[in-house]
């Protein structure tokens, strides 16, 4: 378990700089990271299903523990829970039926000869520029492949910082750009999670044709979860959260 989860926040790391950054700060503070949990990104196409992602976590262990419907960004997405408390895995998976016949057309190449694990090499400029023009999802998906959308620190597990709101203020003080879609805390003790997020980094991407253009990444999460009337905390996730969540890899910015 080790292992795949190093090598998929090796991945991760790749493309996403402020990650490593972020963890080092921390770690300098005298914090240990946990991971609350990962998301993985898919489309729904033979192979590559949300169902497919999850199976090698499926094997170690893992239990769905939610299903969850995003109809504006055309997604479903299923959690999974490990019973001895390694990060819960979300996965989301795009429906394709929904795009438009040129972003479709785009999809079927890419997935032809797909490797379920990585994907596809980026797709051409154009080509990203396309599925932008429909779906952010489709595009990052277009020009990322396969790969942890991003990792989530559990807040609950930092000793330095009282709350959410103070590792916030710590990161924007440490030049982080933070998600505002929604403001800058997604949720809150009412739902039992509350969530914040970096915005993803620009990085430079070569694309298929061999143009280089600098386009959204990953982000990195910040989850505090809350007591349920049970004591135990809060397992699931929050629709209404997640869908602010998404944003964090727009390329334009919202809500702000
Ligand atoms: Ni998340």
């Amino acid at each position: 378990m080790e292992e795949l989860f190093s090598a998929l926040w090796a991945r991760y790391a790749e493309v996403t700089p402020q990650a490593p950054r972020v963890r080092e700060l921390l770690g300098a503070r005298g914090e240990e990271i946990v991971n609350d949990h990962i998301a993985l990104r898919t489309l729904d196409r033979p192979g590559l299903k949300l169902e497919a992602l999850a199976a090698p976590f499926v094997a170690r262990g893992y239990r769905a523990s939610g299903d969850y419907d995003f109809p504006v960004k055309r997604l479903r997405a299923r959690s999974y829970s490990h019973p001895d408390g390694w990060p819960r895995v979300f996965v989301s998976e795009l429906r394709t039926d929904t795009l438009g016949p040129a972003a479709r057309s785009i999809v079927d190449a890419l997935c032809e000869g797909a490797d379920p694990e990585t994907g596809w090499p980026p797709c051409s400029h154009a080509d990203y520029l396309q599925l932008l023009a429909e779906s952010e999802y489709a595009a990052w998906l277009g020009a990322f492949g396969l790969r942890v959308n991003h990792f989530t620190v559990s807040v609950n597990a930092l000793r330095t910082f009282d709350g959410l709101e103070a590792l916030n203020a710590w990161l924007q003080a440490e030049g982080f750009e933070l998600n505002a879609s929604g403001g800058l805390i997604k949720g809150g003790p009412e739902v039992y999670l509350a969530q914040s997020s970096t915005r993803a980094e620009r990085v430079p991407r070569r694309f298929a044709c061999g143009t280089e253009a600098r386009v959204p990444s990953c982000y990195y999460e910040f989850a505090l979860r809350y007591p349920e009337a049970s004591g135990a905390l809060f397992d699931g996730f929050v629709t209404g959260s997640a869908d602010r969540i998404f944003e964090s890899t727009d390329t334009q910015s919202r809500g702000r």
